[in-house]
């Protein structure tokens, strides 16, 4: 369907887990360009349901609560309030902000599993899970610890070894300790509900890789991954005591795994947003014309381009997402975002520190997203943009049209007179800008949008440096009247196409123009305001940053750096020694990373084709989360090519990259100084 043919739009934002607050990483990945997005659609007098809210349930939430000695509802009561306040200041404009504890959700995700049940959608098995007989409950696999048959890392996961990275379950593990009471658990059969994913995998490449070819192409590509490797039955019930209960006789202590109710959650909110506005929420999720779209981060992509759809398409009366325009994800300072590091900026800290400042914020992150690959958040970065863009290009001309107006016609618009190459050009500028915002906005290139919007700034900004009307106040007023009238036909039109973008910024600018907020498609624009039209007093949009401001942001980052060395473990103890006969087994070669890809279904894996020089292997390296497939590509690395092969997730992997671990567990290649020669020796 054409852009045209849809007459209201569904917005979700990834519902966030309410076990923390949000950070930049968040907003920058998915609610700065949901927002912006939605403000767009808005200001072209779209009808727009724009839904978030808390996600409450899941295994994370009770281990925090058990942890803290609190209730789960007593932790997500916290946090949920923390978050909502978050995103209100930085004007992340919802119509609703709900949260999965509540009654409508719990109904409605309760309903749609029940419905699906009915149907004889899902597959009912019955296996045998880990028990804790002194807790009385089934153990979820986070909850058992034990020794990784991999690597002997004695406190792996029961889903995952976070030292070597395998993908394990639960079985695999060596001595599984139960991590509620320490015990050793017991073996018990439990029934749980599948969804059998294999019977959509025919619907789904057809529906993503023929009719979606237009999706973003870490999108595409993540799901082809995941359905070129073959789906599996997926369990949508879990034994845990806090989520929504499951509805079936039988199901006692079960509730509905928090990936089946999540995105429900975005048809509770629409519901409750409905309810409180007299409007009725069906159209929104169930007409034709209606154009559905996922704002997410790309450790999502799986679940609302492939399990959620599924869902959708088996219950048979929703409409399905028409994009989902995952972002990558935004570094700091070099380094991943880490809540266990506590290496974020997080928002309501922000809010605190940097009073007024949240469009910076919102500018900075737009202007930096973490659209196509992973990108890197700098404080540096983030004055300079501030001082460099928003206070010297935007605020400055802004500043320079208001100030002159006030100056020689007491604020009041004056008329315009002949007009010169040097005006029509800018006029025309002012013209083509919305259309090329629109472009980019509706390909969800928002960097590129927000490009669009600072460029027609800078065209005003270098109009009056050009024209320098102060230089002609006195021999060629006439000249100035028409300089000014244009110069302020440009701010009033920044005004409205940065409303997305910058809406604090836009409000105030509105304001001092004494203008009513103006649609989308009155941009272009050169008679916006009339002449004669007085104006407000002058105001600046936006303030310098100085260096000791940001100097106390990165000292803050060094303070967290250095709590977290001194946290870390020593240096690990030196191993027994071996003997010239032993090390000299060791045949490690240097090689070159051909192709690499994530595996789905691993946060850890990566499938790598290597270059040996003595052939071309695949070999999985668990080093996903320290590098991203597209950075490694052409990089030469050590290789242990006589490792007996090792079969994980169904692949056989042929060797072993050679990394160093740091104390803070950061993984490096180790790479001889120069390039050298495939199948090159270690010795
Ligand atoms: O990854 C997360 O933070 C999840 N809480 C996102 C859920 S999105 C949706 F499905 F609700
Ligand atoms: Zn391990």
């Amino acid at each position: 369907m054409s852009e045209n043919s849809y007459n209201r739009y569904t917005i979700t934002a990834a519902l966030p887990y309410a076990n923390g607050p949000v950070h930049i990483g968040h907003l920058a990945g998915v609610y700065v360009p949901a927002d912006i997005y939605v403000r767009y659609l808005r200001s072209r007098g779209r009808d727009v349901a724009f839904v978030c809210g808390s996600d409450e349930h899941g295994v994370a939430i009770t281990l925090k609560a058990r942890k803290e000695g609190v209730t789960p509802q007593e932790v997500v009561d916290e946090y949920h309030e923390i978050i909502k306040d978050s995103f209100e200041q930085f004007g992340i404009s919802f119509n609703v902000y709900s949260r999965t504890s509540a009654q409508v959700h719990h109904e409605t995700s309760s309903q749609l599993f029940k419905k699906l049940f009915d149907q004889g959608v899902f597959k009912e098995k019955t296996s045998s899970q880990y028990y804790d007989e002194e807790a009385g409950q089934f153990l979820a696999d986070r909850y058992i610890i034990g020794t990784c048959p991999n690597c002997n890392y004695d406190q792996a996961y029961g889903d995952q070894c976070e030292k070597c990275g395998s993908s394990l379950s639960p079985s695999e593990l060596i001595k599984p300790k139960s991590a509620l009471s320490g015990g050793e658990p017991v073996r018990k059969e439990t029934t749980h509900w599948y969804l059998p994913m294999e019977n959509y995998e025919n619907w789904l490449r057809q529906w993503i890789l023929e009719d979606h070819k237009e999706w973003k192409a870490n999108v595409y590509g993540q799901c082809k991954s995941w359905l070129d490797a073959g789906l599996r039955p997926r369990a949508m019930t879990r034994d845990l005591d806090w989520g929504v209960k499951v509805p079936v006789e039988g199901a006692d202590g079960k509730v509905l795994y928090v990936w089946f109710d999540a995105p429900i959650g975005y048809i509770s909110a629409t519901k409750e947003w409905a309810r409180s506005h007299g409007k009725d929420w069906e159209p929104y999720w169930k007409a034709k014309d209606t154009r559905l779209i996922h704002f997410i981060g790309k450790d999502n992509i799986v679940f609302h381009c492939i399990i959620f759809p599924s869902i959708l398409k088996a219950e048979g009366s929703y409409i399905l997402p028409d994009n989902v325009p995952a972002n990558e994800f935004l570094n700091l300072e070099g380094d991943k975002i880490s809540t266990s590091r506590n290496w974020a900026v997080w928002l309501h800290e922000y809010l605190e520190e940097l009073p007024g400042k949240e469009d910076v914020l919102r500018y900075t992150l737009c202007a930096n997203a973490p659209e196509t690959k992973d990108n890197d958040f700098t404080w540096k970065d983030f004055q300079a943009r501030n001082n460099n863009e928003l206070v010297a290009i935007y605020g400055n001309f802004i500043n320079r049209a208001l100030v002159l107006t006030h100056k020689y016609y007491n604020g009041k618009i004056p008329e315009r007179r002949e007009l010169f190459d040097i005006d029509t050009e800018a006029i025309n500028r002012v013209k083509e800008t919305p259309e090329r915002i629109a472009k980019a906005l509706e390909a969800f290139k928002f960097r590129d949008g927000l490009n669009e919007f600072i460029d027609l700034a800078r065209t005003g900004n270098k109009y009056l440096a050009d024209t320098e009307p102060w230089k002609m106040i006195k021999d060629n007023p006439e000249r100035v009247h028409t300089i000014l009238n244009i110069a302020l036909q440009i701010a009033a039109n920044l005004a409205i196409l940065g409303e997305p973008f910058l809406p604090k910024t836009s409000l105030k600018l509105l304001n001092i123009l004494r203008t009513p907020i103006s649609n989308w498609d009155s941009a272009g624009g050169a008679e916006l305001l009339m002449a004669g039209h007085q104006l407000g007093e002058v105001e600046l949009l936006f303030e310098k940053i100085e260096d000791h401001v940001i100097a106390a942001q990165i000292q803050k980052l060094q303070n967290t750096k250095d709590q977290n060395a001194q946290a870390e473990v020593p240096v690990k103890a030196p191993k027994p020694g071996i003997t010239y006969d032993d090390f000299s087994k060791l045949d490690i070669r240097i090689g070159t990373v051909l192709t690499a890809e994530a595996m789905p279904k691993s946060k850890k894996l990566l499938k790598l084709l290597v270059d040996t020089g003595i052939d071309k292997r695949t070999i999985l390296s668990g080093i996903a989360q320290h590098y991203g497939p597209e950075e490694i590509i052409g990089k030469q690395v050590s290789v242990l090519v006589n490792l007996a092969p090792r079969k994980m997730m169904g692949i056989e992997s042929q060797g072993m990259i050679l990394m160093a671990e740091d104390s803070s567990g950061d993984l490096k290649f180790v790479l001889p100084s120069e390039t050298v020669d495939n199948g090159a020796m270690v010795s």
